[in-house]
């Protein structure tokens, strides 16, 4: 059985205090929207539909990086959750398998979980996600008899005796499509909030004869994010489950409290991650790796056995192969370092291929950048590059080649070559003592010049 995502991310966000719409601040590296998506993508749903309203270019614009295929559907006007499932339809069309109903702004809600509702739609036409909440504050009641769920009512249209109720409304939804569209054409809005609620959908279903029940899930998995410090605290509880995960699965961390994880890093098992270490979006760390403290990483991969840092920056598009050598203040930037390969000291390789057991000397920089365009630098494999090297790109150092220090190499060095530009060094003998003669002279004069 098919399935398609509706996403709902029109909404204002006023309490986040941000020209930014709420669902593009981030979130353990990503856009807060992206972790809906993902676990409503752990289901391979056939169809994706994000509702975009405040902000909608912006937010299409980042939905379209994360993924190509995912389709927009505009909310000129937020007039409620129904009305923002109903912008969903177009993009929909001729899909007859089932939707779930997601915010874009709640990014806990497990793939266990919705696989979980999806099994509860085989014996049921609507199935709501609903929690037991400790405080259920304003948050839409859910009304039951038995197992059935017979209707939702929202908090501003609450009894006394409804207000009560504490078994709440997430507000994940799941329905076939065709059905779903269908209920919300019978939602109006004349409630106490004026507006088209989704939540309804459940009182015309049953009116319908339809069957609606609940699945429940712990209430840390529907906590929303309305403000600055609800993301702040959304964010810790998201580096502590991400810590947690990789402690299990077998990656060691000294002080897994100082360590920072993006929400798709991808740790092996045996690799050691010391104090102070920041992931961002896109990195993966192959088995027994070693990175250490103050790293910072990004957008790369690092090979079986490499080690990185300390104080090393790994930046979009660094490919270290297996037993590769980041060293202290080391830069890469969209470049491969192939086996063993070695950069240990102050060095910047940027749009570069380094080969298999180079050695790239203390203070090496590609000069990948004219100020206009960007260039490649090749090194061969085992090419020893001496420290302070400037690579003018486009430039190669062949196989088992080797750069003089100091040199600014701007042609090709071929293979086995000695690539050498520097001036040739003088050496006067006895002219150390005459320099500082001289030098003290002139300090000499200049104070009593004063
Ligand atoms: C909603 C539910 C409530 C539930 C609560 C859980 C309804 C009517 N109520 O209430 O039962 O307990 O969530 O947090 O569904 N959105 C749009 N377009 C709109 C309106 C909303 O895209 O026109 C988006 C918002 O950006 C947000 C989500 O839908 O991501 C929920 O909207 P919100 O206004 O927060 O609904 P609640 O009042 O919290
Ligand atoms: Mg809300």
């Amino acid at each position: 059985m098919s399935v398609a995502l509706i996403v709902l991310a029109a909404g204002q966000g006023t309490r986040m205090q941000s020209d930014l719409p709420k669902v593009l601040h981030e979130l353990a590296g990503v856009p807060l929207f992206a972790h809906a998506l993902a676990s409503g993508r752990a289901l391979s749903p056939d169809r994706t539909v994000l509702v975009v309203g405040v902000g909608a270019d912006r937010v299409a614009t980042a939905a379209h990086d994360i993924d190509p295929g995912i389709a927009i559907a505009e909310q000129t006007e937020q007039l409620g959750t129904a009305h923002a499932v109903a912008q969903a339809q177009d993009a929909l069309s001729g899909f007859d398998g089932d939707a779930i109903v997601l915010y874009g702004d709640t990014p806990f809600i497990r793939p266990e979980t919705l696989a979980k509702m999806r099994a509860a739609r085989a014996s049921h036409d609507v199935v709501v996600l609903g929690f037991d909440a400790a405080d259920p504050g304003r948050y839409g009641r859910l009304l039951m008899s038995g197992d059935t769920l017979e209707r939702i009512v929202e908090f501003k249209d609450t009894t006394d005796e409804e207000r009560a109720v504490t078994l709440c409304n997430s507000g994940v939804v799941c329905a076939n499509a065709t059905r779903m569209f269908e209920l919300i054409k019978s939602v109006d809005n004349t409630n106490a909030g004026g507006e088209y609620y989704l939540t309804d959908i459940v009182e015309i279903a049953r009116a319908r004869g339809l069957s609606a029940t609940i699945v429940r899930c712990p209430e840390e998995e529907t906590l929303g994010i309305n403000s600055r410090a609800e993301l702040a605290s959304a964010e810790a509880i998201f580096q502590t489950r991400m810590r947690d995960e990789a402690l299990r699965a077998g990656v060691t961390m000294i002080a897994p409290e100082t360590v920072y994880f993006a929400q798709d890093t991808v740790i092996g098992r045996d690799v050691v991650i010391e104090p102070n270490v920041v992931f961002g979006p896109g990195v993966t760390v192959e088995t027994g790796a070693r990175i250490r403290a103050f790293s910072h990483l990004e957008g790369a991969h690092v090979g079986g056995g490499a080690i990185v840092g300390p104080y090393a920056r790994l930046r979009p598009g660094a490919e270290l192969s297996n037993d590769v050598r980041v060293g202290n203040f080391v830069e890469i930037k969209n470049a491969c370092l192939a086996d063993g390969a070695k950069a240990n000291h102050l060095t910047y390789i940027g749009d570069a291929s380094v080969g298999a057991g180079a050695n790239i000397g203390a203070g090496t920089v590609t000069c990948n950048y004219n100020g206009v365009e960007k260039h490649r630098t090749e090194i061969g494999e085992r090419a020893f590059i001496g420290s302070d090297t400037m690579l003018v790109a486009p430039v190669r150092v062949g196989d088992g080649a080797i750069t003089a220090s100091g040199s600014v190499i701007t042609k090709d060095v071929p293979d086995n070559a000695l690539g050498l530009s520097r001036t040739a060094q003088e050496v006067k003998p006895g002219a150390a003592p005459r320099l500082f003669e001289m030098y003290r002279k002139a300090k000499a004069r200049r104070q009593k010049g004063g």
